[in-house]
Formats: C-alpha cells, structure tokens, sequence
C-alpha cells in the first residue's frame, strides 16, 4: 500500500543517473511524490547532468560524494563516518535515501568512495543487479538496505519491482520504498533475499520471454500474408487484451484458455503443436537457467 506522503520531506541522492534512475525520478516527479528540490543526482557526462538539470530541474553533480553529502546536512565531502555520527542528527539521516543505480561493474568502486559519506542509519536502496545486501552493508559499514529488482516496462511507469530489506530498515523507511517503487508500477516486498534472485528470473527478465513470443506471432503473421504492421496491431493487442481479461477476470489460464478451446478447434489444434513442440518444458527450463545465472552472477559481483 503506498502512502502518498510516505516521501514528504525526504531526499534522495541518486548514484549514476542512467535509464533507471531517470524512470524513477519521473515516476516520482509526476505523481507529486516529491519536488525536484528533494532529488540529487552523480553523473560522471556533463551532457548527461545538464539534460536531467534542464528536463526535471534537479541538480546533478559530478561527484558521487557531493550527490549523498548534499542531502546530510553535515555532511561535507571528506567528512568521516564517526564525525557524521557525532555532527549530524539521526533524524536528518534518517530521512535522505542514496539510490544505487549504477551497473554491477562499477559498484565496488563506488561503494569504497561512498563510505565516508554515507551515515550509518540512512538507507541504502539499490537496484544493482546481482549485488547482496551482505555486500553492500559490509561495504559501507550501514545496516538499513534494501535492495530491489524492477524490470523494463518500469520505464512507461507499468513495471514489476520486487525488493527486500534488512530488519534494521523500520516501518517509516519501507513506506519509503513502496512509494519509490511504486513510482515505476506495481511493487511487491519479499521477506528472503534468494527470492529477488528468483524475481530476477520471472519478472525481471520476464519481458524477454514476452517480446520473443511477440516477435515469433509476428513472424508467423507475416508468413501467413499479413503486412508487418497489421501483424503487430493484432499480435499487440491480442496479448494486451488477454493480460487484462485475466487479471480482471481473476480466473486460471488454463480455464481462460477452455473457453476458447471447442472439439476439433483451432485453438485445440494450435495447443497440440505447441504441446508437441515442447513450449512449456522450455519455458520453465528457460526461467530456471535464468534463475542459475542470477544465483551465479551474484556471487561475482
Ligand atoms: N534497465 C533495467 O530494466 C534494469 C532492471 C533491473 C535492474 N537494473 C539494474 O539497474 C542498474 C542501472 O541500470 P540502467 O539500465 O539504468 O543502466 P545505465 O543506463 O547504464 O545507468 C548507469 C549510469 O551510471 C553512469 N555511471 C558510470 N560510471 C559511473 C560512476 N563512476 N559514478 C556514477 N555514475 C556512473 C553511467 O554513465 P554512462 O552512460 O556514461 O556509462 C550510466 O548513465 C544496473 O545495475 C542494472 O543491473 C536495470
């Protein structure tokens, strides 16, 4: 349940500001969750700062140090840890949150530059995939993380993010996150960790499945003499539509798919080539790999 004032008075610091960030900061922006003087930004590309700066009217520095200590009042880059803990109330720290959206590549270098800055009880939130919390937490030396996995159509504001948190994150800060997750569509929390993992391969790279079955529909369109777009105009909707009559219908797919399935059919007759084809053993062995490589990858990271 997201509460609209849950980021009242918060600010957020963005570490990289790619495609991600640029989707969350939107989200946020439009649906008045927060006013662009709440948001900061790191962007090591001068045209990339002024692009943000000019099209949300956030600031967006350089340094990834000022983007976290722009938002902890006492926290001027260089400061130590020890001195935040003494110089800045918890309160203060409590209510700015430094996102992590950078890629896995660069996060170990961050996190080594972030730990003098960032205060021990402020939270973390990162998106960065495969990176554990245990990672993070023992990096910068801070308990309150949370780490989550959305997946692309978050980019129009229809995404699925599912995240995690440690139990030092309290009630205040996870109202937080429902709100910045939300900003990007639907968001689940989950309690196990090993379960974004398992996000990772059902939600998160869940569009790839979709888009290849779109363009496998499209293509057979195609063959059977359909122009391009006319294909994709009924292959696009069609599984819009189906999307929606299941979610509003609330019943299983297999009893949406009966009622479409009369004796001697088409629909009977596509099922068995599909069956006979294997779909369904390949696209559970193909979320199963998904979820290996995520387990794998996220121990290098
Ligand atoms: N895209 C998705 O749908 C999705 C879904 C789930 C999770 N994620 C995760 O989200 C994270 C961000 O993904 P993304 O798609 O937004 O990637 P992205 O567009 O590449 O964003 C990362 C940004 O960080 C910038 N950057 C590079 N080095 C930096 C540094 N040292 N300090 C600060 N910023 C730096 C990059 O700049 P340059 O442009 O100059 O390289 C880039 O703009 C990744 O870890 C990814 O795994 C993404």
């Amino acid at each position: 349940m997201i509460r609209s004032d849950a980021l009242n008075g918060a600010r957020l610091s963005f570490i990289g500001c790619g495609v991600m960030a640029e989707a969350i900061i939107a989200g946020l922006l439009s649906k008045n969750l927060v006013k662009p003087e709440q948001v900061v930004g790191s962007h090591p590309r001068s045209e990339r700062r002024e692009e943000l700066q000019e099209k949300y009217g956030i600031r967006v520095f350089e340094n990834n140090r000022e983007a976290v200590g722009h938002h902890t009042r006492a926290a001027s880059v260089g400061t130590t840890v020890a001195e935040h803990a003494t110089s800045a109330s918890d309160k203060e720290a409590g209510s700015s949150i430094v996102m992590l959206t950078v890629k896995p590549q660069r996060l170990s270098a961050i996190l080594a530059e972030l730990r003098e800055v960032v205060q021990p009880h402020q939270l973390v939130i990162s998106i960065v995939a495969g990176a554990r919390v245990e990672t993070i937490a023992d990096a910068l030396q801070n308990r309150s993380i949370a780490r989550a996995m959305p997946n692309t159509p978050a980019q129009i504001g229809e995404g699925m993010t599912v995240w995690t948190a440690t139990p030092e994150v309290d009630e205040a800060q996870q109202a937080q996150i429902h709100a910045v997750f939300g900003a990007l569509g639907s968001e689940m929390h989950v309690e196990e960790e090993r379960m974004i993992d398992m996000a990772t391969a059902l939600s998160a790279t869940g569009p790839t499945y979709t888009f290849l079955m779109m363009e496998a529909l499209i293509d057979a369109g195609v063959h059977m003499g359909f122009s391009r777009h006319v294909a994709e105009e009924l292959v696009l909707q069609t599984m819009l539509g189906s999307v929606l009559f299941a979610r509003e219908s609330r019943k299983h797919p297999a009893e949406l798919r009966n009622m479409v399935t009369s004796p001697g059919g088409t629909s009977a007759e596509a099922i068995y080539q599909m069956e006979k084809g294997g779909l369904r053993t390949v696209l559970s062995k193909a979320v199963w790999a998904a979820y290996q490589k995520a387990t794998a990858l996220g121990k290098k990271v």
